[in-house]
């Protein structure tokens, strides 16, 4: 009787947890991930493959993008590489119907995770960096929801996430290219959400803090790519205290953020601002 109980509330659990593993799984899907030769969105790649997604590795640093794709293929996914510029429409065009082809004809998400910063005052910003920035942050997202959202309307379905940063809603010095490139990207998510909802398409961002990634530890390496330790401790330090965790991120921080986004445990959600940031801006 005890023993048939047991077999009972074991089985319940069971349920419970392929229900959970349904609602996370992006089994048979195709994920497009920009940006994804190094940190975030790296790490985003790996994670959607775990939850059993075909992942398109987009992104401009070849050789970086190739160790991603092992990366994947170690934890057992599938990934097709396809180096691209995301600030060049053609380029992401592209993109897209290289991952339609080699992804089953289809894309069910599209991750714009591609960023670079430059600071500066804004009265010392030049048109060159402002451009840069501009053209990778803005454009390329952009670009991204456009070629995403052709493909998803047709499909009446599809999961669209955009990296943002809480500085894109934080106000502070040296931000003016970077910040206000990601306060676009917010807004434009919201956009996106309004004319992509009608064909069962969502849009939805993720809004960062501090994260250990390739993008931050520039501050502590030298040139050679040499880490000055007591500068990492400080800036570490800076940042941490920041946070009422006492912490910076990590990007399985961001990853599981993105995955809940992607999947459809998040299917009554868009037009939202995710914020994995440590508390550091609560909005
Ligand atoms: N690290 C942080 O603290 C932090 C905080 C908030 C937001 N973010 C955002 O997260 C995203 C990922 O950043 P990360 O921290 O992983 O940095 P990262 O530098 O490790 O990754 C950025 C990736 O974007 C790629 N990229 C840059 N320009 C490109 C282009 N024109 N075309 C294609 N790919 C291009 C780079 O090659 C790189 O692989 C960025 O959008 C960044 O702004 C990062």
């Amino acid at each position: 009787m005890i023993s048939g109980l047991r077999d009972a509330a074991s089985q319940t659990t069971r349920a419970v947890h392929g229900e959970l593993a349904a609602a996370f799984s992006l089994e048979g899907r195709t994920a497009v991930v920009t940006g994804s030769a190094t940190g975030i969105g790296r790490q985003t790649a790996i994670t959607f493959a775990l939850a059993g997604a075909t992942v398109v590795l987009a992104d401009r640093a070849e050789e970086a993008l190739a160790e991603t794709a092992a990366a994947v293929e170690a934890v057992g996914g599938t990934a097709l590489v396809v180096p691209t510029d995301v600030s060049s429409k053609e380029a992401v065009d592209d993109l897209a119907r290289a991952a339609v082809r080699g992804g089953g004809g289809r894309i069910d998400v599209w991750a714009n995770v591609a960023g670079i910063i430059r600071n500066g005052l804004v009265m010392d910003l030049t048109e060159a960096d402002l451009d840069a920035v501009l053209g990778v942050n803005l454009k390329g997202v952009i670009w991204g929801c456009a070629a995403a959202s052709r493909v998803m309307k047709a499909a009446k379905r599809g999961s669209i996430i955009n990296v943002a940063s809480a500085g894109g809603e934080m106000p502070a010095p040296t931000l003016a290219a970077y910040g206000t490139s990601k306060a676009g990207v917010i807004q434009l998510g919201r956009i996106v959400a309004t004319e992509m909802g009608p064909y069962g398409v969502r849009c939805n961002t993720v809004a960062p803090g501090f994260i250990d990634t390739p993008m931050t530890q520039r501050g502590w390496m030298d040139a050679d790519g040499v880490v000055d330790d007591a500068r990492r401790a400080a800036i570490v330090d800076v940042r941490s205290a920041q946070s009422p965790l006492a912490t910076i991120g990590t990007p399985h921080d961001i990853a599981y953020a993105m995955l809940y986004l992607a999947a459809d445990a998040s299917k009554f959600m868009t037009g939202e601002v995710l914020r994995p940031n440590g508390g550091v801006h609560m909005p």
